[in-house]
């Protein structure tokens, strides 16, 4: 019999010091949003995730509590469990650095490559950050302190050893060169790539300072670096040196996907490890941004964290899962408020897709008697309705192969929106009136539920429950077998007499205001009132004041008017590598299409408000009294550019 094809993902495994936040919910949602994605496609996945034991930090935190590590962790990873669980996670492992499966396997590895003279002993003297469990030389620190997060770091000198990096960094410079999709995104890997360059330094792989971890098996002084430990577990899951069939099968990965914080671990560390093993590199190691808070990146350390567990309990499982792979644009960061889910819950699920769905219900209930009708007369306008889902599906297959989770979104929201158009379009209302009409109807309804079975389909990987709690009010698939995802290319799959009924609605609308009370009164450029009593000319500042505005340029790549404020667009803008939401008084000036892809002047210092509960991130720069003019700048001028 032949094999399936297999699909091997896996995230990375998480520090069980404490309880997790969305920022881990965002990796492992989206490593299972493309898990899902690929058993639709008919691969044998392996989707492996887990928790990262060993080392000072958990150590630490154990004797903290007074506890020991194993028992400290022991609960933590129980939460973790119990998270994935309420996320829906399906992975097919769940891997502890603390099981003898993985223990032993580290064992055996450091003891081949000590063997084989890659690792050696000598004396060690370096600063080392505990929170990042990494060693930094003297000149990497920035002004004494880590370069990675700023906090403290030691001096330690101990006897350690050391994993000769170097003799592999010409092979992984050129695997690097000759596999351009190997490191994503591509600002990543010139990263990457420059820090080869510099010249890689002997990796120390042991310490012998404290106890927690994986004993070296020739020196019980000295345990394992965590790192070297930890990255191993990617080959523990799928049985290396113990399952040879199991490891053939799903080695070497597809992707391992995590934000950037990691990615040096995983595109420099880990490709070594590989190589030094004579095993084969992954086909690609992927990293994303970081979900921020307005205080700046969410971490346990700092203690300004999301709690996913509370999300869901308040909006549902669906959508905190879309909202979370709709969020971050390919490898870019992306600001996390409540605000802005209820926004995106309000408007891309309640209003787009809910209404799609309960309108086209009504419609076949009050016209058909709630049965799906066969398609009768059709008209050049339902082409464009086709190829919107044919293109639906296209571009969602490719984004996902790129693991553009954002982007996937977007182009299932396009066949949202096209459908949406097509009932105003088609007016059913008005079709419904006359009986010569009725044969046309029917094409607009089938149409119309076609649309959504497709849609449905498309937005299954991310939201789980989505597909079988609209098929109870539209009875469109037979549950008793999943859906393959190129059931989705196919037009006129549904089966004309389904029967259709109308229940709850599947994303109910959240009332904003009860989370407004930071809300800020909002101004309108045009409308400011200038004073009488005004100097003409204003007071003057010196050229370091000035220096003090952080003005930015700053493309508009997207742009919306606000919910129920008719003065008020909401604007996403692309600074450099970073995005930002801005909301700004100018909706009577310029519509939203007007705006879109243009460049504009940003206050990128202003302090965040609130706006009509959108967290705005700055303004942008607008002149005139009654008429306001936003000041745009030169498309050559790239976006990030400093303006002064
Ligand atoms: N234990 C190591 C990984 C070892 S893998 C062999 C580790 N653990 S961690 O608990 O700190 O998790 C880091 C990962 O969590 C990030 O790479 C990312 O996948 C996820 N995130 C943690 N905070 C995040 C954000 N604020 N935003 C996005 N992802 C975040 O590093």
């Amino acid at each position: 019999m032949q094999r399936k094809k297999s699909y091997y993902i896996t995230t990375p495994i998480y520090y069980p010091s404490d309880n997790l936040h969305i920022g881990h919910a965002y990796t492992t949602v989206a490593a299972d949003c493309m898990a899902r994605f690929k058993r639709m496609q008919g691969y044998d996945v392996f989707y492996l995730t887990g928790t990262d034991e060993h080392g000072q930090k958990i150590e630490k935190a154990a004797r903290e509590k007074g506890m020991e590590p194993i028992k400290y962790v022991d609960g933590i990873v129980e939460s973790i469990r119990q998270l994935w669980e309420t996320m829906l996670i399906t992975h097919t492992d769940f891997i502890r650095t603390t099981e003898a499966r993985h223990e032993q396997l580290v064992q055996k590895i450091f003891n081949k490559v000590y063997e084989q003279g890659d690792i050696f002993i000598s004396q060690y003297e370096g600063w080392y950050c505990t929170p990042c469990e990494t060693f930094f030389t003297e000149r990497q620190l920035v002004e004494g302190n880590c370069p990675d997060c700023g906090r403290e770091v030691e001096l330690l000198k101990e006897e350690s050893y050391f994993f000769n990096m170097a003799k592999y960094a010409d092979r992984l410079l050129e695997h690097i060169e000759t596999h351009p999709e190997f490191i994503q995104p591509e600002s990543r890997r010139n990263e990457v790539v420059n820090f080869i360059k510099m010249g890689l330094e002997d990796l120390c792989v042991s310490r012998t300072t404290f106890q927690w971890g994986v004993p070296v098996p020739f020196n019980q002084k000295h345990v394992v670096y965590v790192w070297f430990d930890a990255l191993i577990n990617y080959l523990t899951a799928i049985g290396y040196m113990d399952d040879e069939e199991k490891f053939k099968q799903y080695w070497p990965a597809d992707v391992h996907l995590m934000a950037k914080d990691i990615i040096r671990f995983h595109a420099i560390i880990w490709p070594i490890m590989l190589m030094a093993l004579d095993l084969p590199l992954p086909k690609k190691v992927c990293a994303h941004g970081w979900i921020m808070l307005e205080g700046g990146k969410m971490s346990k350390s700092k203690g300004n964290v999301v709690d996913p567990v509370v999300l869901v309990k308040k909006y549902g499982v669906d959508a905190v899962r879309y909202y979370l792979v709709r969020e971050l644009s390919f490898g870019q960061d992306g600001y996390y408020s409540e605000e802005m889910l209820v926004n995106r819950i309000n408007s891309d699920l309640a209003n787009d897709l809910g209404n799609l769905i309960s309108r086209t219900i009504a419609m076949i209930e009050r016209y058909f008697d709630g049965v799906i009708p066969a398609p009768g007369v059709a008209e050049a306008l339902d082409e464009d309705l086709i190829n919107a889902a044919r293109e639906a599906y296209r571009e969602a297959t490719e984004k996902l192969d790129k693991l553009d989770f954002a982007s996937y979104i977007v182009a299932t929201r396009k066949l949202v929106s096209r459908a949406n158009k097509y009932i105003d379009e088609t007016a059913p209302w008005l079709l419904a009136k006359e009986e010569a009409k009725k044969e046309r109807l029917t094409s607009v309804m089938y149409n119309l539920a076609e649309s959504i079975r497709i849609a449905l389909i498309l937005l299954a990987p991310s939201m789980p429950t989505l597909l079988s709690r609209a098929n109870r009010q539209m009875e469109i698939f037979d549950l008793s077998q999943n859906p393959s995802w190129d059931e989705a290319a196919e037009w006129g799959r549904c089966k004309a007499g389904s029967k259709v009924s109308r229940g709850e609605p599947l994303f109910p609308r959240i009332d904003l205001k009860s989370l407004e009370s930071g809300e800020q009164p909002v101004e309108s450029p045009g409308k400011k009132k200038v004073e009488k009593s005004q100097p003409a000319v204003p007071e003057l500042v010196d050229i370091e004041e000035f220096a003090r505005i952080d003005l930015r340029v700053a493309e508009v790549i997207a742009c919306e008017k606000m919910k129920k404020a008719d003065k008020l667009l909401v604007l996403r803008l692309r600074v450099g590598e970073e995005e930002r939401t801005v909301v700004s008084g100018i909706a009577q000036y310029y519509s939203p299409e007007e705006l879109l892809g243009k460049k504009v002047v940003l206050v990128a210092n202003l302090k965040p408000v609130k706006l009509r509960g959108v967290l705005s991130q700055g303004m942008i720069l607008a002149a005139g009294g009654d008429k306001v003019e936003v000041l745009l700048v030169d498309q050559d001028v790239p976006s990030g550019s400093r303006v002064k």
